[in-house]
């Protein structure tokens, strides 16, 4: 069977935990600095693109030149007649100039190096955590496919109950529900591929789209009513609003709830001085809460700075990028 090469991209930080879950659906690869490079039979960005939490994109890699000519004789027509060119290192103008470029058709990639041009195919299109329930963000979302990663770094299993306790618009919550309900995070949207000359829709519209779900307990709760509104309705876009819990609570008064389990945040973050001592003080009194209503549970959280006023005894950190934001998941167990 003829085998392809792609690179898979991923939000800086994620690279190990994205080879990871890229193992686990049957495609082994090598991390590299912002994704994993892998050999795979033919087509198999197909059921990457669809399954994969944590992949940004899927870059075909189709050649690798070393003239403008080699460039130009490139047998592309399989994939589009047209192409959105995007040329960027070594000699970019030079080799950027050598193909007509087409606002909005499928992109190829040119990345000049050494004398040389690689040639890759976004097969993705719209970057992967454009999932297509979130048409409503809170103030200081995150992508889905950073959420992903949290949980995944976190090891949390989707049988095992979880509490986001400042779930914002959801976008946490919502991965995990999907994880658990056995969804492909790309069901509800479009990819590049599918606009590619050879591209096989009915092979396409066999593959799973869903697999065996588990029974979680899943919890969001947040201080903002708002938050939560849309949150719901992010939730119900989806089609998970029924496997999920929402309740208007102060993560700085928590009272127990279960035995054990992940909670999980994506906490807010201080620009300003007089927010960032705001903060040390929310940070403080969220871990006082946190000790008391959830002995037991293992936590997560998402933050810029300042995890040392939680108080609460970290096991691991990973530096993520979040948006272009230096920022850090601490983990532990409470
Ligand atoms: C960084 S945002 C979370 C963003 C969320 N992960 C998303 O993707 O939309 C932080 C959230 O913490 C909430 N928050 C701040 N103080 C809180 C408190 N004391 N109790 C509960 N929620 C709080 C805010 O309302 C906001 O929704």
């Amino acid at each position: 069977m003829k085998h392809e090469t792609l690179f898979v991209g991923t939000t800086p930080g994620l690279e190990g935990v994205l080879a990871e879950e890229l193992h686990e659906l049957g495609f082994p690869g090598e991390p590299s600095s912002g994704g994993v490079t892998l050999e795979a039979p033919a087509g198999s960005y197909r059921f990457i693109n669809l399954w994969s939490r944590l992949a940004s994109r899927v870059l075909l890699r189709v050649a690798e030149v070393a003239s403008v000519d080699a460039l130009r004789k490139l047998p592309l027509k399989g994939y589009s007649a047209d192409f959105e060119i995007d040329a960027f290192g070594e000699g970019a103008a030079a080799w950027g100039g050598v193909l007509k470029s087409t606002p909005g058709a499928v992109k190829l990639l040119l990345r000049g190096t050494k004398g040389r041009c690689q040639v890759s195919i976004d097969t993705s299109g719209e970057l992967l955590h454009f999932r297509g329930y979130r048409q409503e963000v809170g103030r200081a979302p995150m992508r889905e496919t950073l959420a992903a990663g949290v949980l995944r770094l976190a090891k949390w299993k989707p049988e095992e109950p979880l509490w986001d306790v400042m779930c914002g618009s959801g976008t946490l919550l919502i991965e995990a529900t999907e994880m658990a309900a056995g969804l492909a995070p790309g069901r509800n949207r479009k990819f590049a591929f599918e606009s590619f000359a050879s591209h096989d829709a009915a092979g396409f519209q066999a593959l799973p789209r869903s697999r065996t779900a588990v029974k979680g307990d899943l919890f969001g709760s947040d201080l903002n009513a708002g938050a939560l509104g849309t949150t719901r309705r992010n939730a119900k876009r989806a089609g998970v609003f029924e496997l999920l819990k929402l309740e208007r609570l102060d993560a700085t008064k928590l009272v127990k709830r279960g035995d054990t389990g992940l909670v999980i945040a994506n906490l807010p973050y201080g620009k300003r001085v007089g927010e960032r001592d705001e903060l040390g003080k929310l940070y403080r009194s969220l871990g006082k809460s946190l000790r008391a209503a959830c002995p037991g549970w293992y936590f997560a959280f998402l933050l810029e700075e300042g995890a040392e006023h939680l108080g609460l005894t970290i096991a691991e950190r990973h530096r993520v990028s979040n948006g272009g934001l230096d920022c850090e998941v601490v983990l532990g167990q409470m």
